[in-house]
């Protein structure tokens, strides 16, 4: 309802400006102001009038009343005043021709728009550390991360997605150590990551017995960033053998990325800008470290350069930001991580202001909540993780069994099974609001009754279903118009969409699309119960009917592949 909504928002405008020329309220402002009603019956749309009380010193249900009558002949809808409120309600006209040719005429394109044309965004997530498994606690990163990243590119906006692969750290020299003394080549090249966390988990357990193992890992972590051909090469190794890993796990949500630039890439970008930081007179010295004291804006000191003389994680995001700005002039550089990160991010944008880097002010962190697995909560170290692959093959399997039992002899059954048992747990990651901290049921994420991604996948294979049905019938789905209720409801829900794809963008909250398609799923089904479609008796009602169910898959199809999911036409 966007345009309803834009359009309205100009008429009363311009009604306002009629009944009282100096009271002028802007159309965007009024826009701004008008309200979805929670109960239907008040219209589709409601204009408060107190913040115009103020201003026109009248009381809000004489001014309703005075503008309803200047609105008498609307175009668009009918116009009454209930109290200090202006309802509105759309003609059905307008929406059975006005928003379901648009759909029709933008297709996948309808809810797009050019907001972010010119502009470029760098979206950094996913950004999982090296050696170390992609567990569920990497989901959020990863599909926040890529739906944003995907809304942005909807609505015009250039954007490099960056894998900033935790890759450099101390955390290497212990993992050459326990590999040199406990690990073998083969057996990691056969076993994978799970293999190099062993081995790691290993040196902790030793290193309590004998700690002289912390300044061996030390001096082996030296070596490599001395450059150390042996270690060099061990390390790209480990790094190797874990991108294989986490590349299946893209592969299943058919996520690419621009650019796997991780912590390493900026070894020799961080001496400009540790100088930069000396000569601004901004580096203290602080138990033999260098940090920057942000005690003025109630926050801890950031850590450049460790006593040892080492780098740290901040030290690689100021040398990444800055790269970034200057390799792609970014607008906006986001930033995805668990809220754990919070702090981490305002040092660093605070350091890079104060460094005098403008830009700072457009690094957006976007922090998500805590996941837990019914019930448990995830620790990486001791071993006792919830592998997201691991979590992926249940699922699958669980889908799997459930389709043999029910569609036998469905086609390509492994790629359906894949896309709706990793389709389940990104769906019901992606419905709560992203700073939530969940519990993931895997039974309930699977129910196909719900607000389910696998509901989701299943509405959308019934919309393919009947228009293959009605193209067998000859049913070309053109012209006619609305005779029902549950088609003027579809058709609202629809109207919304671009109006959800602003909202989901301006709060960096992929939850917004999620619960829309489930919105969407409910009122075709809806109309699915009460209306026969390819079976109707009237014909132009047939063909309207095969209309509204093509402009439902669209819609509902563009708004999947927004949250990062697959739609198979049959399931
Ligand atoms: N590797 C980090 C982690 O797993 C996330 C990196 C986020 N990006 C960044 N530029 N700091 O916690």
């Amino acid at each position: 309802m966007k345009n309803f909504k834009h359009q309205t928002a100009e008429a009363i405008a311009s009604a306002v400006l009629a009944a009282s020329p100096d009271a002028g309220l802007p159309a965007e402002e009024i826009e701004g102001l008008l309200e979805y009603p929670p109960d239907p019956a008040m219209g589709d749309l409601a204009f408060p009038c107190f913040r115009l009380s103020k201003i026109l010193q009248q009381a809000p249900p004489k001014i309703a009343a005075a503008l309803a009558d200047n609105l008498r002949d609307f175009p668009l809808g009918t116009v009454t005043a209930v109290g200090g409120y202006l309802n509105f309600k759309v003609n059905a006209d307008y929406l059975a021709q006005q928003v379901l040719t648009a759909i029709e005429e933008q297709g996948d394109r309808y809810g797009s728009s050019e907001i972010g044309r010119g502009k470029t965004v760098v979206l950094d997530y996913s950004s999982p550390n090296i050696c170390k498994p992609f567990h569920i606690g990497h989901l959020g990163t990863t599909v926040i991360g890529h739906s944003i990243k995907l809304l942005h590119e909807f609505v015009g906006y250039r954007c490099i997605g960056i894998n900033h692969l935790g890759d450099w750290g101390t955390q290497f020299g212990k993992q050459i150590v326990a590999f040199r003394r406990w690990g073998d080549r083969e057996t990691v090249e056969r076993i994978g990551i799970d293999e190099l966390v062993r081995l790691y988990v290993k040196f902790h357990e030793e290193a309590e017995k004998d700690p002289s193992l912390e300044d061996l890992a030390r001096a082996e972590f030296h070596k490599l960033e001395e450059g150390d051909p042996d270690n060099l090469a061990l390390w790209k190794w480990f790094c190797d053998v874990s991108l294989a890993e986490y590349e299946k796990t893209y592969r299943q949500l058919d996520i690419e990325f621009d650019h796997y630039t991780g912590e390493s890439f900026y070894m020799d970008k961080m001496g400009p800008q540790i100088n930069r930081l000396r000569e601004m007179g901004l580096l203290k010295l602080d138990d033999g470290a260098q940090i920057v004291d942000l005690s003025a804006w109630n926050m801890p000191p950031c850590i450049i350069l460790k006593r040892d003389g080492s780098t740290i994680y901040h030290t690689r995001d100021i040398a990444a930001a800055v790269y970034r700005k200057n390799t792609y002039d970014f607008d906006k550089a986001i930033y995805v991580t668990s809220a754990q990160q919070c702090l981490h991010f305002a040092q660093l944008k605070k350091v890079l202001e104060l460094m005098g880097y403008e830009w700072a002010e457009n690094i957006v962190h976007v922090p998500y909540g805590t996941v837990s697995v019914d019930g448990a909560k995830l620790a990486t170290r001791t071993g006792n993780v919830v592998l997201l692959k691991d979590l992926f093959r249940l699922s699958i399997e669980k889908v799997r069994e459930v389709m043999d039992e029910k569609n036998p002899d469905l086609e390509n059954k492994d790629e359906v099974a894949e896309a709706v048992g990793v389709g389940a747990i990104v769906f019901n990651y992606l419905y709560n609001s992203r700073i939530k901290d969940i519990n993931f049921i895997l039974d309930q994420a699977l129910s196909f009754d719900g607000s389910t991604g696998p509901y989701a996948q299943y509405t959308y294979a019934r919309t393919s279903s009947i228009l293959e049905k009605a193209k067998a019938a000859g049913i070309e789905g053109k012209g006619g118009t609305l005779t029902h209720p549950s088609e003027e409801e579809l058709l609202k829900v629809l109207s919304l969409f671009p109006e959800k794809v602003d909202e989901a963008l301006e709060a960096y909250e992929p939850s917004v699309i999620t619960r829309y398609a489930i919105e969407i799923c409910t009122a075709f089904n809806h109309f699915y119960r009460d209306c026969p479609i390819v079976t109707a008796e009237d014909g132009s009602q047939r063909e309207y009917r095969v209309r509204l169910t093509r402009a439902a898959r669209t819609v509902l199809g563009t708004a999947l592949h927004l949250i990062c999911m697959k739609t198979p036409e049959k399931i």
